[in-house]
């Protein structure tokens, strides 16, 4: 898929909670296609520490608006940075990058697994999934309550699961403490993007029931387009780039052991 470097102007920026806010850009030209999944190479503008632009995952696309939008924790320079950039100013950014998500057919049932930022790329794909005429299910995984965002947005394409640390919220435990994983086999696939270790519990119950899955990796990335080699993982072919050649896999393709 062909890429683009464009200036996008933010158009809106929501600060979600302590940790968490949401970025909408706008382009002054039309929006090329975007799968779910893929991410973008944001830089870091204005900047004086961070010269490396960060990757984030697609988080929504609205061609009617021609917006395109992020959702970003803040966890070191670059993340908290950007918090601070205001409405109205431009940031260069190179997109779709990367290979996303193998869409299911109609009639089908999905599970989609977030654990904490994770949740970011799986809204535009529950909307892709459910237009398609997917039945979805939104299992999102976070520490406490309090982490919890969103969540209206997730509920447009189908029901919302909740999993808390602390059991503030919904069931108490990690995601796969849930009682939906005592009926895997209701689904024809699984999406998650997360951290490795929720993802490898997912992936080892996904391969137990006999069900597709498909994991996001968020491996350190620096270019973003294959040349710089800091992002690789194993996989049953050798080394990939997580960057070109994922960030999504499927969990047969990935050397773990499951
Ligand atoms: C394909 C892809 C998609 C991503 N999508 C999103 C997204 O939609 N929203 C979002 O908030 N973040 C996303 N990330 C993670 C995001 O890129 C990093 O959090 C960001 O680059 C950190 O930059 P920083 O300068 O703020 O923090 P740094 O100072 O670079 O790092 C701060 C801390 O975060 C850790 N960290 C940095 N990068 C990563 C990473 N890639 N994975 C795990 N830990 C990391 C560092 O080890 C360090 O402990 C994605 C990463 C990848 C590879
Ligand atoms: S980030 Fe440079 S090769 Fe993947």
């Amino acid at each position: 898929m062909k890429k683009y470097i464009q200036d996008l102007q933010v158009v809106n920026k929501m600060i979600l909670s302590k940790e968490y806010y949401l970025l909408e850009l706008s382009s002054n030209q039309p929006l090329p296609e975007v799968l779910p999944g893929q991410f973008a190479e944001v830089e870091i503008t204005g900047s004086d520490t961070t010269f490396l632009r960060r990757p984030l995952s697609v988080h929504d696309v609205d061609y009617d608006k021609n917006t395109i939008s992020f959702l970003v924790q803040i966890v070191g320079k670059a993340t908290k940075h950007l918090a601070n950039i205001e409405v109205g100013k431009t940031l260069n950014v190179i997109f779709p990058l990367g290979k996303g998500f193998e869409l299911i057919n109609n009639s089908e049932n999905a599970l989609l697994i977030g654990g904490g930022c994770g949740i970011a790329p799986l809204l535009y794909l529950a909307r892709h999934l459910k237009k398609q005429g997917v039945k979805v299910s939104t299992l999102i995984g976070v520490r406490r309550s309090s982490q919890l965002i969103e969540l209206d947005n997730y509920k447009k394409y189908g029901e919302v699961l909740i999993t808390t640390e602390d059991g503030s919220e919904g069931t108490k435990g990690y995601v796969v403490n849930h009682p939906v994983f005592e009926n895997l086999k209701q689904f024809k696939k699984i999406y998650t993007c997360g951290p490795e270790v929720m993802m490898k519990a997912i992936a080892k119950r996904a391969n137990e029931a006999g069900v597709d899955c498909e994991v996001s990796l968020e491996n350190m990335m620096a270019c973003g387009i294959g040349a710089c080699l800091c992002c690789v993982t194993e996989t049953t072919e050798g080394n990939k780039c997580v960057c070109t050649e994922g960030p999504v896999f499927n969990i047969h393709n990935l050397k773990w052991q499951i």
